[in-house]
């Protein structure tokens, strides 16, 4: 096994005010103190809640994620924001291709790919989100759709930048309160794909890459989803959003560690 971490976190979207984030941090900080088990654990707010909450998580036990990010570092972008910014807030991880982002805001796996060069340029790890949507699934070229959204976001990134990224599978199908749970054998299979996809584009260091899914993962779903060991974590968005619930996963993910593994 060549990854010996379990990655947990959490995409606010456009819900919680910087008062709510700062007191849901507050909540999971205390909880997550007697956690015994390497929990890569993170959390991403939306932007006005950045600045404050990187103040709250001074020792670094919780990276702290966007939500999005421009590639280039100034410029006449009304509404963007700039890596320059990011980093002197001290963030971790940028979201990268989020489904609602793609669906309502056009995103494409070019602009993605740009940002990705953005975000490793700046050291920042991109956390590439990827997925096919119900019309490509019904037609069965989930596992195409899958490669080329690979293929083009990763254009040029080379092996030595791999240590850096993590992918988020997120079928855009299982998505949120319209979504379906997706099956577990069914994640289990996608989820070897892509680290096949990634081994013929990278050979044996496409191993170190973690692989996470997202998409309705709950409390009584999300241990499903990890025993497949290319799934290295989960991506949860509302079961996280409240406190209990999230406890409730990532309890049972730190004293079941190495089975999870
Ligand atoms: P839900 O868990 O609410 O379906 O959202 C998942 C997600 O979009 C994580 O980025």
């Amino acid at each position: 096994m060549a990854i010996e971490q379990i990655w947990i976190g959490t995409n606010w979207k456009m819900t919680k005010t910087l008062s709510e984030g700062l007191s849901y941090n507050k909540k999971i900080q205390e909880f997550t103190q007697s956690f015994k088990n390497p929990i890569k654990l993170f959390i991403i707010p939306p932007f006005t809640s950045l600045y404050k909450i990187k103040e709250e998580l001074s020792n670094g036990d919780i990276l702290l994620g966007s939500q999005n990010m421009h590639w280039e570092d100034r410029g006449a972008y009304t509404g963007e924001i700039s890596p320059l910014m990011l980093k002197e807030i001290g963030i971790d991880l940028i979201e990268l291709g989020h489904s609602e982002r793609r669906q309502y805001f056009n995103e494409n796996d070019q602009d993605i790919n740009k940002k990705v060069h953005a975000a490793l340029r700046h050291q920042f790890r991109p956390l590439i989100c990827v997925g096919e949507n119900k019309e490509q699934k019904d037609y069965r070229i989930s596992l195409e759709i899958l490669a080329q959204q690979l293929k083009i976001c990763l254009y040029g990134v080379k092996k030595t930048q791999l240590p850096n990224i993590v992918i988020a599978y997120e079928p855009i199908w299982a998505i949120g309160e319209k979504g379906t749970p997706a099956e577990a054998s069914y994640v289990s299979h996608i989820h070897d794909h892509i680290r096949s996809v990634l081994e013929n584009m990278y050979g044996t260091s496409a191993l170190n890459v973690p692989l996470l899914y997202g998409g309705s993962v709950n409390t009584r779903n999300f241990s499903s989803y990890l025993e497949n060991k290319n799934v290295n974590g989960l991506f949860i968005g509302r079961a996280a959003w409240d406190t209990k619930s999230f406890e409730e996963i990532l309890k049972n993910i730190d004293a079941n560690f190495t089975s999870y593994l």
